[in-house]
């Protein structure tokens, strides 16, 4: 199997086969299904929001390629006149900078960009969620909208209009059944003075999702930030967030003194820390971890192997999205060829070493996952046995 593992990481580097999934059933009988916002996926990499998902040439590449799903770039709520309380997050901005990003001996990578949101018009936008929907329809790609929406300051009331004009609007473009999105909290929120006071906070959580919802049927993924402050704070508003059928954990640190966004794996360090049961650092070892109830989980930060892939499901993680890994320089990535999607997709999945496969032959190997049937599977990895 091992060498069968080389063979394929080696071949598959030229041309990644679109339904690898299958392969990877059939010759190692490993089931790789995921999910995302209630979709059944074939395996649980998807794409985070971002200037990767601005364009449908973006959404067919990525199609063709057999990436999970995939999040569009977040636009920006507005009221049926057109006016946006957010408007400061409707910024255009096109430089972006792929640096490397040094965390005591580890080095990973960043993107430094200080764009925001969605920067062309909201009729726009629909056009490319009628793209989605098409392709979320007909089984070939999940891609579904994201937004943000108005975020008060503490005295001051919700802008319910911008709620429910742009869920609507999202919601009638996509038609029949629920309508899938994710609410973004992003990093520059997180460095505004909107975030100052951790009872703003608390309350937008508690409040957000049901009146999102007062807009449309909507099956709702709130991505929360990284908030400035400690550990037990993140918990809280994890725990303090009412509504959601799923969590996306959690959006970019973010840089007081540089004034960007930024990830590697303080990124993955501080979200794996704060997700994982039973731990609450510097509360005592009579404080609970992380109390999220039902909901689901859905992780983003650093994922840039399988093996993190799999530490985010050990965390409760149905799947993840990943954004800077689509985005390295070509000579970063193992493959020979392929679109930056396939080389992501080849490198998560078959890496010998570090790849889902090989990784779950260790969790395997230590006990913490069985076979069904004959079949291991990448899901039994949230209910994994915890020793070792
Ligand atoms: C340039 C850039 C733009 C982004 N824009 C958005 C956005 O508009 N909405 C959003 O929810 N997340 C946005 N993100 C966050 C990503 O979707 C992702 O959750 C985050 O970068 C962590 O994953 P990563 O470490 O794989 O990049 C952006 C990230 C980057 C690097």
């Amino acid at each position: 199997m091992r060498a069968q593992l080389e063979r394929d990481f080696e071949r598959f580097g030229r041309e990644l086969p679109r339904d690898f999934p299958a392969h990877v059933r059939e010759r190692y009988h490993i089931d790789l299904s995921a999910r995302y916002l209630g979709f059944p996926l074939p395996h649980p990499i998807g794409k985070g929001s971002g200037q990767l998902s601005l364009h449908e040439s973006q959404l067919e590449i990525d199609h063709q390629a057999g990436l999970a799903f995939v999040v569009l770039k977040t636009v920006i709520a507005q009221d049926a006149s057109g006016a946006q309380t957010m408007k400061a997050w409707a910024t255009h901005e096109t430089k972006m900078e792929v640096e490397r990003r040094r965390s005591g001996d580890r080095e990973g990578w960043t993107v430094t960009w200080k764009g925001r949101g969605w920067d062309r018009s909201f009729d726009d936008y629909l056009a490319l969620v009628r793209v989605a929907r098409d392709l979320t329809r007909s089984g070939e790609l999940v891609a579904v909208p994201s937004v943000k929406y108005h975020l008060p300051v503490l005295d001051e009331p919700f802008r319910d209009e911008e709620y429910q004009f742009t869920t609507g609007a999202l919601a009638r473009q996509w038609g029949a059944g629920p309508l899938p999105l994710e609410k973004d909290f992003s990093p520059t929120l997180a460095g505004d003075a909107r975030s100052d006071e951790r009872e703003a906070i608390l309350r937008w959580l508690a409040e957000v999702p049901a009146r999102i919802r007062a807009g449309g049927d909507v099956r709702l993924g709130v991505k929360l930030m990284n908030a400035r402050f400690d550990d037990d704070f993140q918990r809280k508003m994890v725990e303090g967030t009412k509504g959601a059928d799923a969590l996306i954990v959690f959006n970019r640190l973010f840089d007081v003194e540089q004034g960007v966004a930024y990830g590697g794996w303080d990124l993955s360090d501080r979200n794996l820390r704060v997700l994982t049961p039973g731990i609450s650092p510097g509360s005592g070892s009579d404080t609970p971890g992380l109390r999220r109830g039902s909901v689901n989980l859905v992780g983003t930060g650093n994922v840039c192997s399988g093996r993190m892939i799999a530490e985010y499901a050990r965390c409760g993680c149905e799947s993840v999205q990943l954004h800077t890994a689509f985005q390295l320089p070509l000579s970063a990535y193992p493959s020979t060829d392929g679109s930056r999607t396939q080389r992501v997709l080849h490198q998560m999945i078959f890496d010998p070493t570090d790849g889902l496969i090989a990784v779950l032959w260790e969790h395997e190997a230590a006990g913490r996952i069985g076979r069904h049937d004959g079949e291991l599977r990448f899901l039994d990895l949230l209910h994994a046995h915890p020793q070792g």
